[in-house]
């Protein structure tokens, strides 16, 4: 019977257990999106917290791609502080993986300095201003850029790299139809909404060859009228399948789907956790390669029957582990009790203002119980 705490191998990568960090953005780095050494920090700390595999928060392929402060960037000029970055993780045991991005759309001007790029320009809740059209040379480009980036990862010493193709950003851009509107080879039926996908994955295996690990986060659904349904989602992951993609990660939502965004609030009983583990166990069935799912894991229980049920390989936790970053050691120790984030997302604000997230509620806490932080 499959175990939370079972050692896995995905493509040579050896994992500790079913736990995985999912990726979130920190706001750590410095301006250039160069990691800073209280990153590598944090993440020897989520290392010793006990997580199988830590995915890094959303890393640049291009400065044009950027949407919050302090995101990281994948540039030649930032190896020593990769390798930094890296080996605080093997240093506590750890593994970590890249997680490649171009926001698209939601790339923020007043970090860039430019105007946003999309695969098409159009007016969209999820973008702040309107984009220009990306023309066929950029595509090409971008397509290069997603495969550099992955093998400078791969040469920093990360053990795995993981594409970005949820939550709205460039990839999901271009496989909604609401946000690709496009005539040419890349837009119109779901086939072609899933070349760029494709192409930047194939671009990314290329660069790094057949024995790295790579991963691809999806939404199973974009919840969002007309947007990406669970059927295209399905077809997306199945062609990721074919192609030999090491795993697949099902999140779901854009910051334009109200109540339905991939970072859910108020997260209090056991019926609202696991919100994408339906989409995740449909991709689960329809392909041969591990799944992971993100969403409102909360309770041990639950995480403990999604795993020995195989609704999903391997279950993923944000916010839980920005509160409680030894949380999996915790539960592996025998105190099962649930994680203690109240899912406020409280912790995004010192991020944009303080040059680092941590839970705010914790912080109150502890203050109000007068132990110094
Ligand atoms: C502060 C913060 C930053 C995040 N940054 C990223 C990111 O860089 N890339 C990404 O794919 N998801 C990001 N997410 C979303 C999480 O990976 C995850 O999908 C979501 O928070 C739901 O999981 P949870 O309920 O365990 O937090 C972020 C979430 C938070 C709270
Ligand atoms: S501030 Fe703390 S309690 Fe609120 S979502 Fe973030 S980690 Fe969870």
């Amino acid at each position: 019977m499959r175990k939370i705490f079972d050692e896995t191998r995905i493509n040579g990568m050896t994992l500790a257990n079913r736990l995985v960090r999912s990726a979130t953005w920190e706001g750590m780095c410095e301006e250039d999106g160069r990691p800073s050494p209280k990153l590598a920090v944090y993440y020897a700390n989520l290392a010793r917290g006990g997580a199988g595999l830590l995915v890094t928060g959303y890393t640049f392929i291009r400065p044009d791609g950027r949407q919050l402060p302090g995101q990281m960037g994948i540039h030649s000029g930032f190896a020593d502080q990769m390798r930094a970055l890296t080996r605080a993780v093997h240093g506590e045991g750890g593994k970590i993986c890249l997680q490649l991005v171009h926001c698209g759309g939601q790339s923020s001007a007043r970090v860039t300095g430019t105007r946003p790029v999309a695969p098409s320009a159009i007016e969209a809740k999820q973008f702040p201003e309107l984009p220009a059209e990306l023309p066929l040379a950029d595509i090409e480009a971008l397509v290069r850029l997603f495969g550099e980036g992955a093998a400078r990862a791969r040469e920093f010493g990360f053990d795995a790299v993981q594409l970005h193709a949820a939550h709205g950003y460039l990839i999901n851009q271009f496989l909604s139809p609401l946000t690709n509107r496009r005539e040419d080879a890349y837009g119109g039926s779901m086939e072609r909404r899933c070349r760029f996908l494709l192409e930047c994955y194939r671009s990314t295996r290329h660069a790094v060859g057949k024995d790295f690990p790579v991963l691809v986060k999806l939404n199973g659904a974009d919840n969002l009228e007309g947007g990406l349904q669970p059927d295209d989602a399905l077809f997306a992951a199945r062609a990721l399948d074919e192609e030999g993609v090491d795993a697949i990660e099902v999140s779901g939502g854009t910051p334009a789907s109200g109540e339905e965004t991939p970072v859910r609030q108020g997260i209090d009983r056991r019926e609202q956790e696991a919100y994408n583990l339906p989409l995740a166990a449909r991709i689960k069935n329809g392909v041969g390669c591990p799944v992971m799912v993100v969403g409102g894991f909360r309770t041990f229980e639950l995480v403990e029957g999604v795993i020995r049920r195989e609704e999903a390989d391997y279950v993923a936790l944000a916010r839980p582990l920005i509160r409680e970053p030894h949380l999996p050691r915790r539960w592996e120790e025998g105190n099962e009790a649930r994680a203690r984030c109240i899912s406020c997302n409280g912790c995004f604000k010192p991020g944009l203002k303080e040059g680092g997230i941590y839970c705010v509620v914790d912080k109150i806490e502890r203050e109000s119980r007068g132990v110094a932080i």
